[in-house]
């Protein structure tokens, strides 16, 4: 395994991804925390750091057992650490230092950076240079701005690097950790979504014991495949509740509570839809109604949590774009929290202690973890559904019938996005319900109903995001299919702006 020492970047856990998608196993250590049996990891990446090498409170852990002794790749601060504690020179820059920069110097000829040449964009975020190398540092790569950009240490497999080879604007990254990792350090890749498993059941076992445990079920991806991998380790002890709140798609709820028993959990469905639907009754400001549904869920989730006796864990299903988001940009959970949190005491749930199995994976992995525990590919392939569900897809105030004409309306878009085969196409989609009425002509009648609008985007991560071009002819389909089928819509659009300056959800 590789062993990341971090020293607080924000792009830790990015390093890690990188490390996996070559298939090696890794773990991220504090910095100052190296496992004392080094036969434990074959190699040793230094993360970046908000702090200066200059600075007083410099981290300043102890290599001596390592460096030099292990394959070692250090990281932007980890450079200038490896400079500055070693007969080098670090000192603040008079240019900015951020963003991308093109190495326009690049010693090619060392497996360091074989299939890496001169041009190659890197990623730099930093405001201290390295003025001179350290002792045995022997210089590999420079861009215009900064020269030591990377350099090795004669005689040892020390490489250092000032850009960021994990993110994703440096386009040689994956080659060059892959260099770095497999062929100077010869690393095994051998870490699989099957030994991911296989390691967090073990040390979920060793966690919990004999606990109980309580888990929201949402329908979605991550809390599905955090239950899981929560049933394999704990099994009966795992008590799932899912809370239909009366705003999930048409049929979901029963479908899915049906298909989460047949997959032996210990599973509790709840309807509390009358209750949501009445505590949203004429709330029409899209913050009050997620306010509204964020505190309904937890007094319902509160109810049902006492209902199992001495309960000591919450499991939930944070990945870790949830963590590094962290509150209230999207609303998540985490944001009704707070704001539950602000009008008094916590719940007893939120007393409990938290076990959170996918919090350093992203989406794409827990997918992958998913299907190689032989979860159902739809299930794992959904589309992101957001909390509030359909009304933040209401504007403006709720009422069953609007409910129940958005269901039918968004059950056709997307049985039709399935049948298409455009579904797995589109990163997510759905049908909004419109606070306005116009005027139509069907048979000789003139009518005067609801217009909807349809919305598909791409998007990696829902943070920027951009409309679909869908096929006209699916367009015309599936409008004619609403309009025909859907009593009291008359007119159907489509959503053509991105994000930015739009939003997803139109509330
Ligand atoms: P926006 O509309 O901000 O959406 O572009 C980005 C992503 O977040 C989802 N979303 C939410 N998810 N609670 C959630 O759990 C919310 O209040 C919420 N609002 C937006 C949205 O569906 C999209 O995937």
């Amino acid at each position: 395994k590789v062993l990341i020492l971090d020293f607080g970047s924000q792009y830790t856990q990015l390093i890690a991804r990188r490390v996996r998608e070559l298939n090696i196993y890794c773990e991220i250590h504090p910095f100052n925390k190296i496992p004392n049996d080094s036969d434990s990891f074959k190699a040793v990446i230094l993360s970046g750091s908000p702090n200066s090498v200059r600075g007083k409170d410099v981290l300043h852990p102890d290599l001596q057992d390592i460096r030099g002794k292990k394959p070692m790749l250090a990281v932007c601060y980890g450079a200038q650490y490896l400079a500055h504690f070693s007969g080098g020179k670090v000192a603040e820059s008079n240019t900015r230092e951020y963003g991308r920069a093109n190495l326009d110097f690049v010693k090619s000829d060392e497996a360091f950076f074989e299939n890496i040449h001169e041009g190659s964009q890197v990623w730099m975020s930093h405001s201290d240079t390295i003025k001179e190398l350290p002792t045995g540092g022997v210089l590999l790569a420079s861009t215009s701005d900064v020269e030591n950009a990377a350099y090795k240490i004669e005689g040892e497999n020390t490489y250092a690097i000032q850009f960021h080879p994990e993110v994703y604007h440096t386009t040689d990254g994956h080659q060059l950790l892959s260099n770095f990792l497999i062929k100077i350090a010869k690393v095994a890749q051998d870490w699989t979504p099957q030994s991911f498993v296989e390691e967090t059941v073990e040390s979920l076992k060793a966690e919990i014991g004999n606990d109980k445990v309580v888990l929201g079920l949402s329908g979605g991806v991550d809390s599905s495949v955090a239950a899981m991998l929560l049933h394999k380790a704990i099994g009966e002890n795992l008590y799932c509740i899912f809370v239909n709140n009366g705003l999930l798609r048409k049929n979901e709820f029963e479908d899915v509570l049906h298909q989460y028993e047949g997959m032996g959990f210990n599973v509790k469905g709840v309807d509390a839809s009358a209750r949501f639907l009445d505590a949203l009754a004429g709330k029409s400001d899209p913050e009050e109604k997620r306010k509204t549904i964020g505190r309904v869920f937890i007094e319902v989730f509160d109810d049902e949590a006492h209902r199992i006796q001495d309960v000591k864990w919450l499991a939930q299903g944070t990945i870790y774009p949830d963590v590094i988001e962290s509150v209230s940009a999207t609303g998540g959970p985490s944001a009704t929290i707070k704001s539950h949190h602000n009008v008094g005491g916590l719940p007893d749930f939120m007393k409990l202690k938290i076990v959170e199995p996918l919090k350093t994976l992203f989406k794409d992995e827990v997918r992958r973890v998913g299907a190689s525990m032989n979860m159902d590919a739809q299930l794992l392939g959904r589309h992101p559904f957001p909390g509030p569900g359909l009304a933040i897809r209401i504007l403006g105030d709720l009422t069953l019938e609007k409910v129940r004409i958005l269901q039918e309306v968004d059950a056709v878009f997307i049985n039709n996005l399935k049948s298409w085969n455009l579904y797995d196409k589109v990163w997510q989609a759905g049908a909004i319900l419109l606070p306005v009425n116009s005027v139509g002509v069907m048979g000789d009648e003139r009518t005067y109903e609801k217009c909807v609008a349809l919305r598909a985007v791409e998007s990696t991560d829902g943070m920027t995001a951009d409309w679909v071009n869908l096929p006209y002819e699916f367009l015309q389909k599936t409008s004619n299919e609403i309009i025909n089928k859907v009593k009291g819509v008359n007119r159907v659009v489509y959503d053509i702006s991105s994000k930015p300056p739009a939003t997803i959800e139109w509330e």
